[in-house]
């Protein structure tokens, strides 16, 4: 049974009294935000002003197994793993579950757990089952990492990856018993650091993979794909050490598929599998793996006249192309600062480039709640792979895409914990930030390693989270809790807002699909600033506001996201929406 507790999710310092004054007095009130005609109406008292660079929080020493893969249920509950080959990990799993498996003849026995589920409010961990195809296979040292792509969908999380696995596909659902349901030759071939997106229709994409110039599409449970789709596009960017693997692969509003590899990218149209066009190269390096960048589709304001909706990708970060190579003999080069930003809409899209205050290469790109954009965790010398990066990045970057330029990046407080080689973060209800794993050695190894396995767990509160604006923070009071939503759909939400007069432009709703992160790169990530039409006071504290579910299933493909009301940048804790397939 999936338990979704409501209770959870209302809970906010609201201050009931002296707000009045507070509201006058508050230092943080009336900063103006830039608006660049990108992500959201013009706000026109702008976003609250805070100076709050974020708190880390240590909430979990010993998560038992190293977040490589991480994502976030429906449940509230956070799935992390890693593979089998990764050898003894720091808990055991229940007696009479260990995996039986064969190795040169000999039959063979692990007991420790290689996944987990992790409860976000109570901390509680539990076991999940290993994978019983998922072995290392010894005769290739360089994918002795057994890699597993995870696809998430409806009630359904699915993956595909690892050695005799290879080619299958696994299925988890969000519930307090469930495990992962196997179906091993789901797929034509085996992909290693293959990426996957959902499409419109709910199916996925499997993109890519070592020594894999091609493309799938996953079966239903029980099928198996006799033969795949060729991407010539993919042999073609593939350096000495590859560079291309975890293509980017993003769903555009317009339907066609954005795929990245490398410094070179193309649109794909899924329904005719036909290249659209390729779009100008990117300068400066090597952003796939093991150039490990970072990427994400900007958020898509609704609020607009265009049809389809405009959409921009980000990428940020990298290495140079000799980088890889030189980390195996110990030479760590600067990994890359600049970002390159292009619309994929527009047939003249050209790359606009920035630059990061600090180089990063296998961070995080996440989307969070308020449309602005979290880039966390990674190095800032090396390239991704076992012992292959120094310097962890230990200091969070915002990226502000509403901003003048000058503006975009803010730095802030920075964790005391390096996460490195296959760490993962993921954006919470609550707006806090779920930071784990780190391991850039072969096994688990917990000393005598200059950066040891990681098995703590942080969260991490961005600037919105400053105390000073608790006061301005809105509490959804409707039960919306998985309420099923069709596309172009109108909904009215109720919220309480203490001592505050808000008007429709001061506010902003955002529609968040978790991704399914590895690998410094979160899959299926995107963000919708959706119509509001209407709003109106309800009671003393308490207001309606009626917005509109996005339009098409290519902009808002099928499955959960989390809803967010940002008031003035300052962000309610998000509800849970599911919306259906078409
Ligand atoms: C983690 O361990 C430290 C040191 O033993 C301890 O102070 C802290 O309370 C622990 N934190 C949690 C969340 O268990
Ligand atoms: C495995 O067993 C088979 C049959 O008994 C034998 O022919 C083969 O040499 C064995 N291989 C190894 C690696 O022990
Ligand atoms: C290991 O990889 C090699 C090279 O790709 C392949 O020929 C072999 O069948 C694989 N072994 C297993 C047990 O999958
Ligand atoms: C893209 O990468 C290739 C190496 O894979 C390199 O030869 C080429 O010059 C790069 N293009 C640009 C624009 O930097």
């Amino acid at each position: 049974m999936a338990v979704l507790h409501k209770a959870t999710v209302v809970f906010l310092p609201l201050f009931f009294a002296a707000a009045a004054a507070q509201f006058f007095q508050n230092p943080y009130m009336g900063g103006f935000s830039f608006d660049n005609g990108f992500g959201g109406a013009p706000a026109k008292k702008g976003d609250y002003e805070t100076h709050y660079k974020g708190k880390w929080e240590l909430v979990c020493n010993n998560s038992g197994v190293s977040a490589m893969h991480l994502v976030l249920m429906p449940n509230n509950k956070a799935i992390m793993f890693d593979t089998t080959s990764s050898g003894p990990s720091n808990i055991k799993l229940p007696p009479g579950h260990c995996r039986i498996y064969k190795e040169k003849n000999e039959t063979k026995k692990d007991c420790w757990a290689h996944g987990i589920e992790y409860d976000i409010h109570t901390g509680f961990i539990r076991t999940l089952k290993s994978f019983t195809h998922a072995q290392s296979n010894r005769s290739r040292p360089t994918s002795g990492v057994q890699l597993v792509h995870f696809l998430q969908m409806g009630l359904l999380c699915r993956s595909v990856g690892s050695d005799n696995g290879g080619r299958a596909a696994r299925y988890l659902s969000p519930c307090d018993t469930c495990d992962w349901t196997e179906y091993p030759t789901a797929l034509s071939v085996e992909r290693w650091y293959a990426s996957q997106q959902i499409l419109p229709d709910g199916s996925f994409i499997v993109v890519g993979g070592r020594r894999q110039f091609s493309y799938e599409y996953v079966p239903k449970p029980g099928q198996s794909n006799p033969t795949n789709f060729k991407l010539p596009f993919l042999l073609q960017t593939s350096d000495a050490v590859e560079d291309n693997l975890y293509p980017f692969v993003h769903l555009s509003t317009d339907g066609n598929l954005f795929i990245f590899a490398n410094n070179r990218s193309i649109l794909l149209d899924p329904k005719f599998n036909s290249i659209v066009r390729e779009l100008p190269q990117l300068k400066g390096g090597a952003r796939n793996y093991p150039g490990s960048a970072m990427s994400a589709l900007l958020p898509i304001n609704l609020h607009t006249q265009t049809t389809p909706p405009p959409a921009r990708v980000l990428i940020c970060g990298g290495t140079p192309h000799e980088s890889a190579k030189l980390a195996v003999d110990g030479h760590f080069l600067p990994a890359l600062r600049t970002c390159g930003s292009i619309s994929i809409t527009s047939p003249t899209g050209k790359w606009r480039v920035e630059t990061m205050p600090t180089a990063r290469v296998m961070g995080d790109m996440l989307l969070l709640p308020t449309a602005d954009l979290l880039l966390i965790n990674g190095a800032k010398k090396g390239a991704a792979g076992w012992g292959s990066a120094t310097d962890p990045n230990l200091e969070p970057v915002m990226y502000r895409p509403r901003k003048p330029r000058a503006k975009r990046f803010m730095k802030l407080r920075p964790s005391a914990i390096p996460r490195m080689y296959h760490s993962t973060s993921a954006v919470l209800p609550d707006g806090r930030i779920l930071v784990a794993g780190s391991n850039t050695n072969r096994v688990y190894k917990f000393s005598g390693v200059a950066y040891p396995t990681e098995l703590r767990v942080e969260k991490f509160s961005p600037p919105y989270l400053d105390p000073h604006l608790a006061l301005y923070r809105p509490l959804i009071v409707s039960s919306f809790e998985r309420t099923v939503v069709g596309h172009g759909e109108a909904f009215s939400l109720r919220f309480a807002l203490a001592d505050v007069v808000v008007e429709l432009s001061d506010l902003k709703l955002t529609m968040y699909a978790p991704p399914f992160t590895t690998h410094g790169y979160s899959m299926n990530q995107r963000l919708l600033i959706l119509r509001a039409m209407d709003l109106v006071m309800v009671g003393p504290t308490m207001y309606e506001i009626t917005w509109v579910a996005p339009s098409t299933a290519a902009i808002a493909p099928p499955g959960y996201y989390l809803v967010f009301l940002v008031h003035r940048g300052v962000p309610s804790e998000g509800i849970w929406i599911r919306i259906r397939i078409q």
